[in-house]
Order: structure tokens, then sequence, then C-alpha cells
């Protein structure tokens, strides 16, 4: 299938490793034309140069923390002057540390705040401008399944990622006079960096070993095992092709069947 992707401009915020890593990938390969930002420099070069060695091209790589919202602007001054245009913004950036309520200290969870939410906002304001002078364009944000079915012990990501699934709806309504979709992507379970972090951290609390930890995760899902990043890039692509240009307002569950609810 064509996806007819060629020559757009996309941004994908925070696509230095993980999931947002696969999507500068997916996206490339389809022939778009790629701008990353992430607080990592180094990361990012690393990012640039795997790419280079499967693709034979580079993404376009400029170092901006998705909550400072001064240099967001800027990056995306620096992603038209260089790339001429943009499309596509994908924001993957996010935190989640864990912990019941008394667990959470109040500037971690305004910090959690600030990255999963609050500057995703900012980020759309920063781009509709550029995106509405194209004839179409779409947004897709790094949801979670703990948004759509909390997760124990995760009161932030359940919070901060749930609060989406309504941003999303809202702004569907607010920016199809443009022709801009916009949709939330809310992963269950995969195999990235923050993942082995877990891993690191199940060790320390609970001596066990990362594939003990990554066992005990697949068994809760129901395709009993983890997702890989490539699994739900590839689906990202397609959503923010002509292909999917009737999907928008969504929260879609890309989960190997973790969440149960039938809404
Ligand atoms: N993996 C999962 O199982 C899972 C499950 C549910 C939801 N999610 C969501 O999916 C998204 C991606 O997850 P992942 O597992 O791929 O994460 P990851 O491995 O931790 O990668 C996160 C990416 O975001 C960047 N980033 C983090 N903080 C940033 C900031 N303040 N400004 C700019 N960039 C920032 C990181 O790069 P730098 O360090 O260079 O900034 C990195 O490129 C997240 O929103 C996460 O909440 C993932």
């Amino acid at each position: 299938m064509d996806l007819c992707l060629n020559g757009k401009v996309a941004w994908v915020v925070g696509g230095s490793e993980g999931i947002g890593y696969e999507c500068v990938r997916s996206l490339m390969a389809e022939g778009v034309r790629v701008a990353v930002s992430s607080r990592s420099e180094t990361k990012m070069a690393s990012a640039s140069e795997s790419i280079e060695k499967k693709l034979g091209k580079r993404p376009l790589t400029i170092q901006a923390d998705a909550s400072d919202h001064q240099k967001m602007q800027e990056v995306l001054c620096q992603i038209v002057k260089q790339l001429g245009r943009l499309d596509i913004l994908i924001y993957v950036a996010g935190i989640s540390n864990h912990g019941k309520l008394m667990d959470v200290e109040p500037e971690t969870w305004r910090k959690n705040w600030e990255l999963n939410v609050v500057s995703f906002f900012h980020a759309v304001r920063i781009v509709v401008p550029e995106i509405k002078k194209q004839v179409s364009g779409s947004i897709i944000v790094l949801g979670a399944s703990s948004g759509k079915q909390p997760t124990p012990n995760q009161l932030i990501s359940n919070t901060t990622k749930g609060s989406l699934i309504p941003m999303v709806k809202t702004l569907a309504g607010e920016l199809a006079e443009y022709n801009i979709v916009i949709n939330n992507v809310c992963p269950g379970r995969f195999l990235t960096p923050r993942r082995w972090h877990l891993a690191e951290r199940e060790h320390e609390q609970r001596g066990i070993s990362a594939e003990d930890y990554f066992h005990e995760v697949a068994s809760t899902v129901p395709l009993k095992r983890l997702g890989e990043p490539e699994e739900i890039a590839d689906f990202i692509t397609f959503l923010t092709s002509s292909k999917a240009s009737y999907i928008t307002g969504q929260s879609i569950s890309v989960d190997g069947g973790l969440v149960r609810s039938i809404i």
C-alpha cells in the first residue's frame, strides 16, 4: 500500500530512542522528511547514525526539552527554515513516575503533568498555525493503556495519560476546519529503554532478574509478550497518512489485548 507520505515533513518530539526512534525510522522509510527533538544530543546523534545505516539518510536533529516552550517555538522555526513546511507532529516525550498518593512528591506530580499534558498543549498551539497552511495535517500524542484502564501504583500515568482522551476528542472538533486530524495512540507494555529502567528498579526493590521481570509483565498481556517498538511505530505512520484521513479524536490501544474495556 502506498501511504502517499513522500515529501511530507514530520516533527517527532522525543524521538531519540524507544518508540519515538522507531517512529522516525518508519516515517523516513516512507519518504517523510523528519525533524527530531529531544534533550540529549548524544542520544540523537546515535539515533541519527543508526537510521543512516538502515536508510542511507539522516533526520534533522535539534536539541530541546519539550517543557521549554520558548525553545520549542524556536525548533519549529528551524524546521520550517530547513525543511520548508510542517505536516505532522508526533508528541512522544513522556514520563510516568510510579507510586501511590503518599509516595508522589508534589514536585514530581507537577513535572509529570508539565511534560505529559501541559507541554503537549503548548506543542499543538505552536504547530497548528504552520500545519494549517497545508491541505491536511496530522497530530499524534502517545498516551498509555493506563489512561483507559488504571494500573495499580501508577497514579501519575493513569491521570496524566487519561486526560489526553478528552483532550484529543475536543481538539479534533476544533482542528477539523483546517483538515487536521488528531489522535492519541495508547501503548500497552513495550520493550524500550524505559522498560529496561523499570527492570533495574524491580531488581533493586525485589531482587528479580530483568528476564523474570519481563516474563512477569508479559504474563499480564493476552498475547503473552511485550510489544516491539516497530509494532506501534508502523501503525503510527499509517495513522498519519491519507489512508487514515477519516480517523480523528480517537484514543487507540496498541497493547496486545491488555485493556479489557469494550469501549
Ligand atoms: N514503553 C511502554 O511500554 C509505554 C507504555 C505506555 C505508555 N508509553 C508512552 O509512550 C511514549 C514513549 O515511551 P518509550 O517507552 O519509548 O519511552 P523512552 O524509552 O523513555 O523514550 C522517551 C523519549 O522521549 C524523550 N524525552 C523524554 N523526556 C523528554 C523531554 N522533557 N523533552 C524532550 N524529549 C524527551 C527521550 O529522549 P531524551 O532523553 O534525549 O530527552 C526519548 O527519546 C511515552 O510518552 C510513554 O509514556 C510507553
